[in-house]
C-alpha cells in the first residue's frame, strides 16, 4: 500500500490498489473503495475558495462584461446582463480586481471622474491601451450586481503607499473627508465595504522583481496604512519555499494572510500545449500538473506552521488555473476550455477542501474570456464553459464541513504518466447533509467507486465522449451536467463512473 500525498492522511488516505498500472484498454472498470468517516477532517470550507479573478487584459472585462451603458447588447449601466446573471447563478462570493500584474501598474484616479476625461494608458503587461472606462465605481457596481465581496489588489510595485490608503479612504470614508467628498461628487454616497487588499502581486515578478527582504521591507510599511481591512502579502508561485520562509517571518505580524499562485501547464511555459486537440498524455501531464497544487499548499502551510502555528494566518491561492498556448491572433489569454479543465476544477477544490486549515479563498484565473474562464463571449453571444459546470456542481460544497474518508483506488498510465483513477471530496453541509464529490480521471476506463452504505445518492454527472469536448457558441451544451442517482444494492451503494468524468451527489439521509 503507498499514500499519494502524505496529507491525505490527515483529510483523506488514498492507497493504491491491485490494477495494472499500464493503461487499460478494456472497458472493465477500475474497482475503488471508498470508507466514509462522520469526523471533520478540517474547519469549514469556506464559500471564498469558490472566488475570482478579474483582470484588465483581452476582453476579460471590455467586452466580455463591460459593454458599456450604449450598448445595444442588454446591459445594467455597462455590465452584460447575459454574463450578469450567468455569475449571479453560480455564485461568486469574491472578486479580486484589477489585476495581476496589471495591478502593480495601476492608478485608481485614472478610473474615477467624468468617464470622457479619464487618461488613456498603455497597458504595459497584455498589450493595447486601457481608457479607464471601468474604474472604482464601475466594478463596485458590478461587486453589487453580484452580490460578492471586494478584494483590490493593491500597487505596491509602482505607487507610494499613500495611493494604496488614499483609494481606500476614497472608497469608505463616511463623514466630511475630501476624499469621501470627492466621492460622493462622482456619485457614490455611501461608502462601500472592502474587505480584502492585497499589498502587491508577484512582487517576485511583474510586481516589482523584488528580493524577498526588500519585499517584506515594503509589506510592512504599505500594510501600517492599511486600516480595517484583511491584510493580503503578495507570496509564492515559483515553488521558492525560501521566499515564503523570509516572508513569514519578517512580515508575518503585518498580514492577515498570504498568497500562492498556481497555474496548471500541459507542457512548460515556452510550449505550454493546446487547449483543445490534446491526445490522451496530454489529458494525464495536465492532471498531474493539476494535482501538484496539493503539494504545493502543503509545502507553503509546512513554512507557515513553523512561523504561525496557530494559524492566524490564511492561505489564499488567489490565481490558480490551466494556461494554454494563446491562439494566434486571439485576445490576450483568450483559450477554449474543454471537460480538462472542468477536472483540473475538481481536482483543486478537492485539494482546497483537503487543506482548509490555510487555505480560506480561492480566486481562479479568470472569470471572463481569459485562461480558465467561466463564460465566454463573442460579441453578443456567450457559452457557459465546463469549469462553469463544476462551479454549479460543487455548490454545495460551500460552507460545508470536510469530512474524513479514506478512499483505495487503482492508478492508471497514459505513457509516462501514471495518476490515481479516482480523486475525491466528502462534506456535511450546514443543514447536516453528506455530500461527495467523485472525479474519474481515467480518460478511457470506467471507474466503480464501492461505499458500503445502506443510503441512495442523488446528483449530477459532467462528462463527454471526447476529452476535449467543449461548449461553443454553435454548440453550447455539449459538456453540461445531467443528472446522476444510485440507489443501494445488496453491499452497500457503488458508484459507477463513466471514463473522464466528475459526479457530485448528495446521500440521503
Ligand atoms: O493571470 C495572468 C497573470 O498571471 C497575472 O497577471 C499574474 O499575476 C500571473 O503571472
Amino acid at each position: 500500500m503507498k499514500q499519494f500525498f502524505s496529507t491525505f492522511a490527515v483529510a483523506l488516505s488514498f492507497v493504491a490498489g491491485a490494477a495494472s498500472a499500464q493503461s487499460p484498454s478494456s472497458g472493465a472498470a477500475a474497482q475503488a473503495r471508498l470508507e466514509l468517516d462522520q469526523d471533520a477532517a478540517g474547519p469549514v470550507i469556506e464559500p471564498a475558495v469558490y472566488g475570482h479573478f478579474v483582470e484588465h487584459m483581452g476582453t476579460g472585462v471590455y467586452g466580455g462584461m463591460w459593454v458599456g451603458p450604449e450598448s445595444s447588447i442588454p446591459n445594467t449601466r455597462g455590465w452584460r446582463n447575459d454574463v450578469v446573471q450567468a455569475l449571479r447563478q453560480v455564485g461568486i462570493p469574491v472578486m479580486r480586481w484589477p489585476g495581476g500584474c496589471f495591478a502593480d501598474d495601476y492608478d485608481w484616479r485614472d478610473g474615477i471622474g467624468d468617464p470622457e476625461k479619464r487618461p488613456v494608458r498603455v497597458n504595459r503587461w497584455w498589450g493595447g491601451t486601457e481608457n479607464n472606462r471601468v474604474g472604482t465605481h464601475e466594478f463596485m457596481d458590478l461587486v453589487e450586481q453580484l452580490g460578492s465581496e471586494a478584494y483590490l489588489a493593491g500597487n505596491m510595485g509602482s505607487m507610494p503607499p499613500r495611493a494604496l490608503s488614499q483609494w481606500l479612504e476614497y472608497m469608505t470614508a463616511d463623514g466630511k473627508s475630501t476624499l469621501a467628498e470627492e466621492r460622493r461628487k462622482n456619485g457614490r454616497d455611501k461608502p462601500w465595504k472592502v474587505k480584502y487588499v492585497g499589498v502587491g502581486n508577484e512582487s517576485w515578478g511583474c510586481g516589482g522583481n523584488m528580493r524577498g527582504e526588500y519585499q517584506s521591507d515594503l509589506h510592512n510599511r504599505y500594510a501600517t496604512f492599511l486600516g480595517q481591512v484583511v491584510r493580503v502579502a503578495s507570496g509564492d508561485g515559483e515553488g521558492n519555499d525560501a521566499l515564503v520562509d523570509v516572508l513569514m517571518a519578517r512580515s508575518g505580524k503585518h498580514m492577515d494572510a498570504f498568497t500562492l499562485h498556481y497555474y496548471t501547464i500541459p507542457g512548460d511555459w515556452s510550449r505550454k500545449g493546446e487547449a483543445t486537440g490534446f491526445d490522451a498524455q496530454a489529458w494525464a501531464r495536465t492532471l498531474k500538473s493539476a494535482m501538484g497544487i496539493d503539494g504545493r499548499i502543503e509545502a507553503v502551510s509546512r513554512i507557515m506552521d513553523k512561523h504561525d502555528p496557530k494559524r492566524r494566518i490564511a492561505l489564499y491561492v488567489d490565481e490558480w488555473g490551466s494556461w494554454y498556448d494563446t491562439p494566434p491572433g486571439a485576445p490576450a489569454l483568450h483559450q477554449q476550455n474543454s471537460l480538462r479543465d472542468a477536472m483540473i476544477a475538481a481536482l483543486s477544490f478537492n485539494a482546497f477542501h483537503r487543506h482548509t486549515d490555510r487555505v480560506r479563498m480561492a480566486n481562479i484565473a479568470q472569470m471572463v474570456n481569459v485562461l480558465q474562464a467561466m463564460v465566454l463571449t463573442d460579441g453578443p453571444s456567450m457559452v457557459l464553459t465546463p469549469t462553469y459546470h463544476a462551479f454549479d456542481l460543487y455548490r454545495p460544497f460551500r460552507g460545508a464541513t470536510p469530512l474524513r474518508a479514506t478512499l483505495q483506488t487503482p492508478r492508471f498510465s497514459v505513457g509516462d504518466v501514471e495518476l490515481p483513477s479516482v480523486d475525491m471530496s466528502a462534506a456535511r453541509t450546514p443543514d447536516g447533509q453528506v455530500v461527495l464529490a467523485l472525479a474519474n480521471l481515467d480518460p478511457k476506463r470506467p471507474a466503480q467507486v464501492a461505499t458500503g452504505l445502506k443510503r441512495a445518492a442523488r446528483g449530477r454527472l459532467l462528462t463527454a465522449s471526447a476529452i476535449d469536448a467543449h461548449n461553443t457558441f454553435a454548440q453550447p451544451r455539449a459538456v453540461v451536467p445531467v443528472p446522476f442517482d444510485a440507489k443501494p444494492g445488496k453491499d452497500g451503494l457503488t458508484l459507477q463512473l463513466p471514463p473522464a468524468s466528475l459526479v457530485v451527489v448528495t446521500l440521503a439521509p
